[in-house]
Formats: structure tokens, C-alpha cells, sequence
């Protein structure tokens, strides 16, 4: 559905950042290249940890963080073959998390039905993806597609971030064209004028046109002269819960996001630069130059800037809930509809399955004998409301981004 473009004052009030996430997508948990076969490591969800480990064989594999005996996370564990392996009693879990083996067994005795959750889990463009949602779903969910990550000519930029903020607000420094104040030190753009905003109930694309001025242009290519001003057009579509940024000819931005709480957000972005096209022999030779060079001079300091913006949200929402703010973007509201929106969807869905469930005497996914995994998945996923009750102080300070 096409919308209007023109900049109008409305009031808005931040239930979205009260909203939890729809889990029947895809998330990216950790680079590929840091899970190396044999090794664990935990990672969060929105709030549920994993142990996500890579088998003798390669295969990447997430099981729910506590073991079905005691509780015991079972990333301080290790990987046997395909297994993980509690560290207490030596419990092993298979990578459907059931337990396979428990070595003080009597052998001819049937094992106790213990049964971890198991996360579908996937790799793609150097990265490990698991999916949260009721697993029967994953196999249709769409990874987002990166077609220049299959270009051997084409150099790939990882980067890291992690943000002390709720989702949506990352998420909306990221639609938000119209910050380029808070970069004016660094020549970032100016002049923005949105053109064009489309909205339906998964995503949001919106086309700005921006101006740039100074030794970016130079650098980026925007133009010969580094006193010329170059206008171009940037678009951005969000398709929920990921992003995909380019500007005109000069860059191609994934931003992948990984909710962990209420207060926490990480992203794997994927930067592309198409007219920086190698021959891959000399790909290889100029990389570990120039991607940390791309990174520090390209990006880190516009991303600091933003961490520093969307954390002081942060902290001032949480110290007010109730107040209200006026926004004046169309495409910022677009976004923050689309975010409650897929919330609310999971919500109602939730809870027609459980509903469902309990006239059928079915149970609910992952469900174990021992009620642990996947009890009250609503519940569980609504135990964060009120969002601005949950977690803990949003500190400035603690902020960082991390660099490959
Ligand atoms: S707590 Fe994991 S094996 Fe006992
Ligand atoms: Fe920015």
C-alpha cells in the first residue's frame, strides 16, 4: 500500500517499544567463522539462551541452554560428535535434544524421557540463524536474500553492533533519513526529502533522496570533486525483522537483527560496496586491509553517533513510559505499525494454537515431560510485559560495538 510522503506532526505514544517479537522468523545468532566444529557458545533470543554448537562434521545445531536435569546451561558443556554434553553428570543430547546416552546408566535400562528444546538452525552468508518459532514453520520462513554475497568479485564488509536498546528503536534509526544532523561533523548527508513510502503488514520501503558534500563524496565515489555536492537516492526496505539499505550505485547495507531483550539489541550488518569489484586472488590480498580500514573510517564513526542516540531513547523511555513524543516521519510510523502489528499477529496465532491445543489435549511444541521447554509460549513471550519493567539499567557506558 503506497502512502503519503509529506512530513506531519502526530503524537505518538511508544507502545512499541513495549512490544515483544514474532519468533516465526529467522535470527542471526553469531558469525560462522566463530563457531568453530567442537566448539559452543550461548547466545540470547529475546531473552530464551541457547547453547548453539557445530558438530565434529560441520553442522551448526541450537538447543535450548539447560540441561533436563538440573538446569545446568549446557554451553559450559562439550560437543561429542553431533552430541552436546552436559559438564555435571555427563548427560548427552543429540541434536533433536534428546537425551541419548547418560553414562552411569544401568545398559539395559530404557533412558528417562528428558528431552531438550531443539532450535532449528541454519548457516547463510557467514552467519548462524536460528529460528524461535513453532519449528514446523521454519522450513517456509525466507532468510533475507544477500544476492552479492554469491559474487566471488564482490568484497564483503561484516560488522557487529550491539545497542543497549529495544528493537524498534534500532530499527528506527535505521528508517530515520532525517538524522543527518547528528552526522554533520563527519560531512554526512543533508537535504533529505522523502519520495516515495510503501507499507504492508511485513514491511516498510521507503525512498529518500539525500545530498552530499565534502571528502565522503570523494571517498564513496558520490564525486570527483571533494567540494561537489552530489545528490543521490538511498532506499531502504525493511522487511520484517531485517533490513536491506542501498544507496544509488555506491553501497548495498544488510542490517540483520538479533532482539536479545527488552534493552538489548545486536546486528549483523553485511556491507557491500558494488563498485569496489577484485579479482578474487587480489580480493584476498587487499582484505585484511581494507575491511578494518571500510570499517573504521566508513562506519564506526557514524555508528557511534547512533548508539549514543538510541541509547539516550532508551534510558529516557524507561524512565517515563508514559510519555508522549510527536513524530513527523510517515516512514517512522510505518515502521512502528508494521513492529506491533507482527506482534500482535503472533500473539492472536499463540493463542488460537493454545486454544486449540487444549480442546485437542495436544501439546504444545517442544513440550517435554518435564513441562520445561516451550510451556506456555505465550506466557512465556508476554512474561516481559511490561517491557519497561523488565531488565536492567540501560547504561551509556556499557555500550560498545564489536569489530571482527
Ligand atoms: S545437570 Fe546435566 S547431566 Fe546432570
Ligand atoms: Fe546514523
Amino acid at each position: 500500500m503506497e502512502l503519503a510522503t509529506a512530513l506531519k506532526g502526530q503524537i505518538v505514544q511508544n507502545r512499541v517499544r513495549e512490544v515483544g517479537i514474532n519468533p516465526n522468523y529467522w535470527y542471526p545468532v553469531v558469525w560462522a567463522d566463530r563457531l568453530k566444529p567442537g566448539q559452543v557458545q550461548p547466545v540470547t533470543l529475546w531473552q530464551q539462551s541457547i547453547a548453539v554448537y557445530r558438530d565434529a562434521a560441520g553442522q551448526a545445531h541450537g538447543l535450548e541452554n539447560a540441561c533436563p536435569h538440573k538446569g545446568i546451561e549446557l554451553h559450559r558443556g562439550e560437543v561429542r560428535q553431533d552430541r552436546l554434553v552436559c559438564p555435571y553428570h555427563g548427560w548427552e543430547f543429540a541434536p533433536s535434544g534428546e537425551c541419548v546416552n547418560i553414562p552411569y546408566f544401568p545398559p539395559d535400562q530404557k533412558l528417562p524421557c528428558a528431552q531438550a528444546r531443539s532450535y532449528p538452525t541454519t548457516e547463510r552468508y557467514g552467519i548462524v540463524w536460528v529460528f524461535p518459532g513453532d519449528p514446523a514453520l521454519a522450513a517456509a520462513a525466507q532468510l533475507p536474500e544477500v544476492p552479492e554475497y554469491a559474487d566471488p568479485n564482490c568484497l564483503v564488509i561484516p560488522i557487529t553492533g550491539l545497542f543497549k536498546s529495544h528493537f524498534s528503536i534500532s530499527n528506527e534509526n535505521t528508517m530515520d533519513v532525517f538524522h543527518g544532523f547528528l552526522h554533520k561533523n563527519l560531512q554526512g548527508w543533508f537535504d533529505p526529502v522523502l519520495l516515495k513510502l510503501a507499507q504492508t503488514d511485513c514491511s516498510v520501503e521507503a525512498k529518500y533522496q539525500v545530498s552530499y558534500r565534502g571528502k565522503f563524496t570523494k571517498f564513496l565515489g558520490l564525486s570527483t570533486n571533494a567540494e561537489g555536492i552530489t545528490t543521490r537516492k538511498v532506499e531502504i526496505h525493511y522487511q520484517y525483522p531485517h533490513y536491506h539499505s542501498t544507496m544509488e550505485g555506491v553501497s548495498s547495507l544488510y542490517l540483520m537483527r538479533l532482539p536479545v531483550s527488552p534493552t538489548e539489541t545486536r546486528s549483523f550488518s553485511l556491507l557491500f560496496l558494488p563498485k569496489v569489484r577484485l579479482p578474487s586472488w587480489l580480493k584476498s590480498a587487499i582484505k585484511p586491509v581494507f575491511v578494518p580500514l571500510v570499517r573504521r573510517l566508513l562506519f564506526m564513526p557514524f555508528l557511534g553517533q547512533d548508539v549514543e542516540m538510541m541509547e539516550s531513547e532508551q534510558q529516557t523511555y524507561r524512565q517515563n513510559p508514559n510519555r508522549r513524543y510527536t513524530e513527523v516521519n510517515p516512514a517512522i510510523l510505518a515502521l512502528q505499525r508494521v513492529i506491533v502489528r507482527q506482534y500482535e499477529q503472533f500473539v492472536q496465532q499463540s493463542s488460537q494454537l493454545e486454544s486449540s491445543q487444549l480442546e485437542s489435549g495436544q501439546p504444545e511444541f517442544g513440550q517435554s515431560e518435564f513441562g520445561q521447554p516451550g510451556s506456555g509460549q505465550l506466557e512465556r513471550l508476554l512474561s516481559g510485559m511490561p517491557l519497561s519493567a523488565v531488565g536492567s539499567e540501560s547504561k551509556a557506558s556499557e555500550s560498545r560495538q564489536e569489530l571482527l
